[in-house]
């Protein structure tokens, strides 16, 4: 097989969750330059169509379902429309994520805990399991989660307990899976990026964050949503046919050090 075409994606369907903004609008924009169809979901929808309009220009085909990734109900709905309009699902990123603000464990309140464990792990498991669901009648499929370099090692910076024990867990999802689904032809990963400029914990916070992450990054500060697009077709791909449960850190060194 030529090099190119281990990497196209022509004919293929992904639903990218997250996909509002930030690194999953990078993931669906790196599907469709590669030739997927793609599937936008996230809650607003104003924000989805936008997205959608951009994939449009670069001659993407694309359908934006409005989703709340911790709804089961909504969940199905999004796989189940997607099967209605496309006829199958090939790959699938559960990207939507949010951050909470930096509170230490013994300052943390339930609710808190609760919220980002509900989005972060059982948003991913809901939305994994759908596509499962689907990918073993089809006996293939590409399942990639976004967990964290901060699924890896504790936060220094900022105390982000419930982050870390979320991403921790997609982590280690993605191997239990990766066993589960090899042999239904289910390849399961995870990409665990470092520090990149999106709208994870508020946009505007990000020129003060900046300064304080920048310096502890060994190669090239905070990165843009971009610098995932080739991890992402990578993933999603026959290029990583013989990769799963693998949790691809993508951090410019920071967990090297
Ligand atoms: N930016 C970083 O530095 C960084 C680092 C490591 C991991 N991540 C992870 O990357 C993923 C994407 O984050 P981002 O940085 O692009 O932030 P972002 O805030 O720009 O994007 C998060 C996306 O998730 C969506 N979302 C949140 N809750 C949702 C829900 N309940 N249902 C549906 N959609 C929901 C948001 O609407 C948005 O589209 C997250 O899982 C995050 O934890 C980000």
């Amino acid at each position: 097989m030529k090099l190119k075409d281990l990497f196209d994606l022509k004919g293929k369907v992904a639903i990218v969750t997250g996909a509002s903004s930030g690194l999953g609008t990078a993931f669906a924009e790196a599907m469709a330059e590669a030739g997927a169809t793609v599937v936008c979901v996230a809650r607003r929808k104003d924000r989805l169509i936008e997205v959608a309009e951009k994939i449009k220009k670069i001659g993407g085909k694309v359908l934006v379902i409005p989703t709340d990734v911790c709804k089961e109900g909504q969940v199905k709905r999004m796989v189940s429309e997607t099967i209605k309009e496309f006829g199958k699902l090939d790959i699938i990123f559960n990207n939507a994520g949010i951050t909470g603000k930096p509170v230490p464990v013994h300052k943390y309140t339930l609710k808190d805990w609760n919220d980002i464990i509900t989005t972060n792990l059982t948003g991913v498991f809901l939305c994994a399991r759908e596509a499962v669901r689907q990918m073993v009648k089809q006996k293939s499929g590409k399942i990639i989660n976004t967990s964290s370099m901060f699924g890896q090692v504790g936060n220094a910076l900022f105390p982000t307990p419930a982050y870390c024990a979320s991403k921790g867990a997609i982590s280690n999802l993605t191997r239990e899976m990766a066993i589960e689904y090899a042999p239904f032809g289910i390849n399961v990963n995870a990409i665990a990026p470092g520090f990149f400029r999106t709208e994870l914990g508020g946009a505007d916070a990000w020129d003060e964050a900046i300064k304080i992450l920048a310096p502890t990054v060994p190669m090239h500060g905070v990165g843009v949503p971009d610098d995932l697009k080739g991890t992402a077709v990578y993933l999603a791909s026959r290029a990583s046919d013989y990769v799963t449960g693998h949790i691809l850190v993508v951090d410019a060194g920071y967990t090297a050090r």
